[in-house]
C-alpha cells in the first residue's frame, strides 16, 4: 500500500518534471504533450496529473452534438483529432428483433502521433464509450436498443456524443464490468450478479420454489419489505447502491393494515401511470400484481416486527403519517446524496468526485428535467444559492475556494425543503412511519431516519427472531433464515439481519466501504 503510493507519487514527479521540460526546452522537441500519455497511466496518476493541469470546469465531458438519423453528420474541433465527423444509421431488426445503430465516425488532422480522443456515447438508455488513437474511418456499433422507447428517443432527440477528458480512459477502463449492468437481457442480469458476487462476496443460491403465497392474515402493520432487483435499469442501479451502501437489498416497502383487515403497501417510488416515481398506499392484490409484472426480476422478503415491537406500533398514527405522505414526489434529492456523502467519504474505487460530477453533467445534458430535480437543487442547498445550473454551481464552488468534493460532502439537512416538498427516499418513509409510530419508543426524537440506508434498516433488532413463530407458508418450509423471501429465483442473504439494538443518534457517523463495510460499534 505504502510502497504503491510512492511509487504512483514518484511517476507523477516524473511525468511533471517532463511536462515542464517540454513547456521551456525548445531543445526538446518530442511530438507529444503531458496530456497526451495521461490515458496510459493508471488512474491514480493520470487524475491527479489532470487536475493540476486544468481548472475543474476544463475537466468535464464536452458535449459535442447530437446523432439523429436523416439528420445528416456533425463535425467538430477534438482535443487530439481537429477534423472530425460522425453520422449515425440505423439497422436491421438485430437478435432481439427491434433493430439497433451503427455510428460512423472518421478522424482527422491529429495534432500529434501519441495522442487520442475518447468519447461517450449516451441515451437515458446506455452509456458507452470508444476511444480512437488514429486518423481513420471507424464505426461504432449498438447491436440492439434497451426498449423500442430508446429508438424513439433517438430518432426524435438523437444520440448525445461527448469528449472525454483523455485521461479519464483509466477510470473507463477500470468500469467495464459496470456500463453491462444496465442491460435489460440475461447477459445484463447474469452481469449484476457477477458483479455483487464479486464485490460484494454475494452468493445468489438458487431457490427451489421462487414465488409464495401468503396468507395476508399472518402479515401485520410495519411489517418490513425488503427487495432485490437484479436486471433492465432498476437492477443496475440497484447494484451500484448496494455496492456503495453496503446493502442487501436496493428498495423498500411496508405493509399496513386496515381496520377491516385488509392489507395494504405503502411504498415511496411507486410508480404511476405517467411514469413518475411517488409515495403511494396501495391495496397488497395490487402491489403483488405489479411486482410480478416487473421486468426488473425482483426478490423479494418479508421481514416481520418482532411481537413487542407490533405490540408497541401505534397503527393510527402510521395510517395518519401515510395518508399525510401518499403522492408526494420519491426522493431523488435524498436518495442520490445519501449515496454521493458514501461517495465522498469512501470512494469505492473507481468511483470518485470526477466521476460523479462526469456523469451528472452529461445527465444534465441527456435529461435535462430529472438533472435539476436530482441535484442541481440539493448542491444550491450546500451553496446557499438559488437556481444555478451545474456550471454555475461549479464556478461559484471555485470562487469560493472549496473543492467539488468539500461540496459534495456537506451533509444534507433534514429540514431542507425542496421545489417539490420534503425529500423522502424508499427507507426513509418507512422509518419515518415507525417513528410516528413509536417503533423507537423513548429515542425516537434522537433518530435521524435520513443517516439510515437500507442495510441500516434491516439490521436493526426490531424483527421476529423466533423461527417457530414465523407463518406456515414463510420461506416454503425451508426455514434456513429468520425472514420470508416470497419471490425471487435467488436466495436472498441479508447479513446481520436483526441485530443492532437501536440507539440515539445511530447511523450519524459510520463509514461503508467495501468489501467488508465493517462499521465501528456505536458509530
Ligand atoms: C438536426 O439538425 C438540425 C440542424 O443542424 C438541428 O437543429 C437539430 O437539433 C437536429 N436534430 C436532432 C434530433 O439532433
Ligand atoms: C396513537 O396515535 C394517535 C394519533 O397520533 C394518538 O391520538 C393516540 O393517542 C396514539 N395511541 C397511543 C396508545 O399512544
Ligand atoms: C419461540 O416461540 C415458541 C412459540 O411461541 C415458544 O414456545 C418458544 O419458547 C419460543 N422460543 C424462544 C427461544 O423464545
Amino acid at each position: 500500500m505504502h510502497l504503491t503510493l510512492k511509487l504512483s507519487s514518484l511517476t507523477l514527479l516524473w511525468i511533471l518534471l517532463i511536462g515542464l521540460g517540454l513547456g521551456f526546452g525548445d531543445a526538446l522537441k518530442m511530438p507529444f504533450r503531458v496530456k497526451d500519455v495521461l490515458p496510459v497511466l493508471p488512474r491514480e496518476v493520470s487524475w491527479p496529473v489532470l487536475n493540476t493541469l486544468h481548472s475543474p470546469v476544463d475537466l468535464l465531458p464536452t458535449y459535442i452534438g447530437s446523432l439523429a438519423p436523416n439528420n445528416g453528420s456533425i463535425s467538430w474541433k477534438g482535443a487530439c483529432f481537429f477534423q472530425n465527423e460522425a453520422r449515425v444509421e440505423f439497422t436491421g431488426p438485430g437478435d432481439r428483433g427491434i433493430g439497433g445503430a451503427t455510428i460512423h465516425l472518421s478522424t482527422g488532422a491529429a495534432h500529434s502521433w501519441t495522442c487520442m480522443d475518447l468519447y461517450v456515447f449516451a441515451t437515458p438508455y446506455r452509456i458507452t464509450w470508444d476511444y480512437y488513437f488514429s486518423a481513420h474511418d471507424h464505426t461504432f456499433k449498438i447491436e440492439s436498443w434497451e426498449e423500442p422507447a430508446e429508438m424513439e428517443y433517438v430518432k426524435q432527440h438523437g444520440i448525445s456524443v461527448f469528449l472525454m477528458p483523455s485521461g479519464m480512459l483509466g477510470t473507463l477502463l477500470s468500469l467495464v464490468d459496470v456500463l453491462p449492468l444496465f442491460s435489460n437481457t440475461a447477459w445484463g442480469q447474469n452481469s449484476n450478479l457477477a458483479f455483487l458476487k464479486k464485490r460484494m462476496g454475494a452468493t445468489f443460491e438458487k431457490r427451489p420454489h421462487p414465488r409464495t403465497t401468503i396468507n395476508p392474515d399472518d402479515v401485520h402493520s410495519g411489517d418490513f419489505l425488503a427487495l432485490s432487483k437484479i436486471r433492465g435499469r432498476w437492477g443496475g442501479f440497484e447494484t451500484l447502491e448496494k455496492w456503495v451502501t453496503g446493502a442487501f437489498a436496493g428498495h423498500t416497502a411496508v405493509c399496513l393494515k386496515d381496520e377491516l383487515g385488509n392489507l395494504w403497501v405503502g411504498e415511496s417510488g411507486h410508480e404511476n401511470e405517467k411514469g413518475e416515481e411517488i409515495i403511494a398506499v396501495i391495496p397488497w392484490d395490487e402491489w403483488w400484481e405489479l411486482t410480478l409484472k416487473d421486468d426488473s426480476n425482483p426478490q423479494v422478503a418479508l421481514l416481520p416486527l418482532h411481537p413487542e415491537v407490533r405490540a408497541r406500533f401505534n397503527n393510527t398514527a402510521a395510517w395518519e403519517y401515510a395518508r399525510k405522505m401518499s403522492g408526494k414526489p420519491y426522493g431523488y434529492h435524498n436518495m442520490i446524496f445519501s449515496w454521493i456523502d458514501t461517495v465522498a467519504d469512501n470512494y469505492p474505487p473507481p468511483l470518485d468526485a470526477h466521476l460523479v460530477i462526469s456523469v451528472m453533467s452529461m445527465w444534465t445534458r441527456v435529461q435535462p428535467a430529472y438533472a435539476a430535480n436530482m441535484w442541481n437543487e440539493a448542491l444550491n442547498k450546500r451553496l446557499g444559492t438559488e437556481d444555478l445550473d451545474l456550471y454555475g454551481i461549479l464556478a461559484e464552488t471555485e470562487r469560493r475556494g472549496i473543492t467539488f468534493d468539500q461540496l459534495l460532502t456537506i451533509p444534507e439537512q433534514d429540514e431542507w425543503v425542496y421545489s417539490d416538498g420534503k425529500s423522502t427516499t424508499c427507507v426513509a418513509f418507512i422509518l419515518a412511519m415507525y417513528k410516528e409510530a413509536g417503533v423507537f419508543g423513548p429515542i425516537s426524537n434522537s433518530i435521524q431516519v435520513t443517516e439510515f440506508t437500507i442495510k441500516d434498516a434491516y439490521t436493526l433488532k426490531i424483527f421476529e427472531d423466533n423461527q417457530t413463530r414465523l407463518p406456515s407458508w414463510c420461506n416454503s418450509g425451508d426455514n434456513k433464515v429468520s425472514f420470508c423471501q416470497i419471490l425471487g429465483e435467488y436466495q436472498m442473504e441479508l447479513p446481520q439481519y436483526n441485530t443492532l439494538e437501536p440507539y440515539a443518534n445511530m447511523n450519524e457517523n459510520c463509514p461503508s466501504l467495501p468489501p467488508n463495510y465493517e462499521r465501528p460499534v456505536r458509530c
